[in-house]
């Protein structure tokens, strides 16, 4: 079952007019929140990033974070798997085609869900490949839009050449990944981009940093350059569909010693324990949410 502006229904039943402003312009913005044990994780963290990225396109919320919660429990109540992620979009609507924003106009609000996969154990035993490209996406990378093309270009770019990411350089610094964050460790220490306009503030990303801390790993958060991803022991990338990956090869190249090393190692385990503590467990179904 799929959610679609106020009713629930299969998607092969989904349909919206071709004006909607999500199909002409790309008008809009997204989430994607992967669920635990059919527990939706950090949702008041995704429902704030939400928010921002509504801001951001200057488009008001059509839910409350708990008309939110309530629309999200019913999709994950309605799909089979215990392990979900979802997928919640809103568009500024339909309207006649013209740039400037319409009047008087309902947002798009489209939800689903579907089971989520993690990486198989093979490619995590043996990490992936990455290119690297120049990162020519606006600069408001922060915003969540659902406008993608440079990111989908970009990913396939990677797909042709036979890897599985491509790493974004601008103007000598590393900002992030096609369709994930990225981490370098050099010289032992976990390395990270600051969130700021040119990257998603990812959410796998500050777990990645809190389990840093909280395990006494050493990590620097700051601007880290093309030549430290290239000459990096290790390279990691992060989302909320992939969790933590290790990047083994880059442009052809073995990162490191070309296999997955201690601190990929260290912080999966991290997360792994995390996600079936934190993330399975809570005392709520609808941890953080008001
Ligand atoms: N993408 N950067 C970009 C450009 C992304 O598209 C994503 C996630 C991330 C990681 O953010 P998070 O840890 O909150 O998932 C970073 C999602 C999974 C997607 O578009 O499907």
């Amino acid at each position: 079952m799929i959610y679609l502006n106020g009713d629930f229904m299969p998607i092969e039943e989904a349909r919206i007019p071709v004006l909607d402003r999500g199909f002409i312009f790309g008008d809009g913005v997204y989430e994607v929140i992967p669920v635990y044990s059919r527990k939706p994780f950090r949702l008041a963290e995704h429902l704030l990033r939400l928010q921002h990225s509504l801001d951001g396109i200057r488009l008001a919320n059509p839910h409350s974070d708990k008309e939110w919660s309530n629309l999200l429990e019913q999709i994950i109540a309605s799909n089979e798997s215990d392990d979900q992620y979802l997928y919640l979009h809103v568009t500024r609507g339909v309207a006649k085609r013209d740039h400037a924003f319409p009047k008087g106009v309902m947002p798009t609000v489209f939800i689903m869900s579907n089971p989520l996969l993690t990486p198989p154990g093979e490619l995590l035993a043996t990490g992936v490949a990455a290119i690297t490209a120049s990162d020519n996406r606006w600069l408001r990378c922060d915003i969540k839009a659902i406008s993608l093309l440079p990111n989908v270009l970009l990913r396939q770019m990677a797909i042709d050449a036979g890897a599985i990411e491509t790493v974004l350089l601008r103007e000598g610094f590393m900002t992030e990944g096609a369709a994930s964050n990225i981490f370098v460790i050099k010289d032992g220490v976990l390395l990270a981009p600051p969130k700021n306009h040119l990257m998603l503030p990812g959410i796998t990303y500050d777990v990645v940093l809190e389990l840093a801390a909280a395990n006494e790993i050493p990590y620097e958060v700051r601007e880290v350059s093309e030549y430290e991803v290239r000459t990096a022991q290790e390279i990691l990338l992060t989302s909320s569909t992939k969790e933590i990956m290790p990047i083994t090869r880059l442009d052809g190249k073995p990162v490191g010693e070309g296999r997955p090393g201690a601190m990929f190692a260290l912080l999966h385990q991290l997360y792994q324990n995390y996600k079936s503590t934190v993330m399975r467990g809570g005392t709520s179904t609808f941890q953080g949410s008001h």
